[in-house]
């Protein structure tokens, strides 16, 4: 911390205005960042955000899934990050299938709406395990008896609900 004392000198006081303008600049940037983590969510086209949510998913796993494999190295921090952004997004999912986004550019398939309860539980539930999983994976050795399961809750999913691509 610096004291009254050091103000005095005029480079100090430049410094000072410097590490404002970069803490201005660090809240501009973190505002930025959050504005593209929510992707298109509320913008109206249930579908494309979706989509959007589920690509990002896919994408915070894609380190993980190689890490699975020995692919990659195992890195916790990673993990983590890829476990919180499958509990938020999972989250925000069962509302983003809202009646009459059956059709157009969609996947999805009818059953998806028929069987309602079970759809929606099935978020809730990968979204109450990643936030479990963020616990319970401490290491390389948890993460191989958490992970499978959960990715295991995608394909279970996309088998009954997707149309197959
Ligand atoms: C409760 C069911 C369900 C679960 C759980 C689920 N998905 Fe999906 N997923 C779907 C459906 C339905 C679609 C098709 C969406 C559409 O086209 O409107 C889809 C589409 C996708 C897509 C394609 C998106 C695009 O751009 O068209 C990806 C990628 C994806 N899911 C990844 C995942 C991953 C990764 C997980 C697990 C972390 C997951 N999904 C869990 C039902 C599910």
């Amino acid at each position: 911390m610096t004291g009254t004392g050091t103000v005095s000198t005029g480079g100090r006081r430049h410094g000072r205005h410097g590490l404002l303008r970069m803490a201005g600049a660090l809240v501009a940037a973190a505002a930025i960042t959050a504005g593209a983590a929510t992707v298109a969510v509320g913008q109206g086209d249930p579908i494309a955000e979706r989509k959007a949510l589920f690509k990002q998913m896919g994408a915070a796993l894609r380190e993980p899934g190689k890490m699975l494999k020995g692919e990659a190295t195992f890195d916790l921090a990673a993990v983590k990050a890829a476990l919180e952004t499958v509990a938020t997004s999972s989250a925000k999912l069962p509302a983003l299938f809202p009646d009459g986004s059956d059709t157009g550019d969609t996947a999805a398939l009818a059953k998806a709406w028929e069987d309602r309860a079970d759809f929606n539980a099935r978020f809730v539930n990968l979204s109450k395990d990643a936030r479990a999983a963020l616990a319970s994976v401490t290491d390389a050795e948890s993460f191989r008896t958490v992970m499978p399961k959960l990715l295991g809750q995608c394909g279970a999913c996309h088998k009954i609900y997707r149309k197959p691509s």
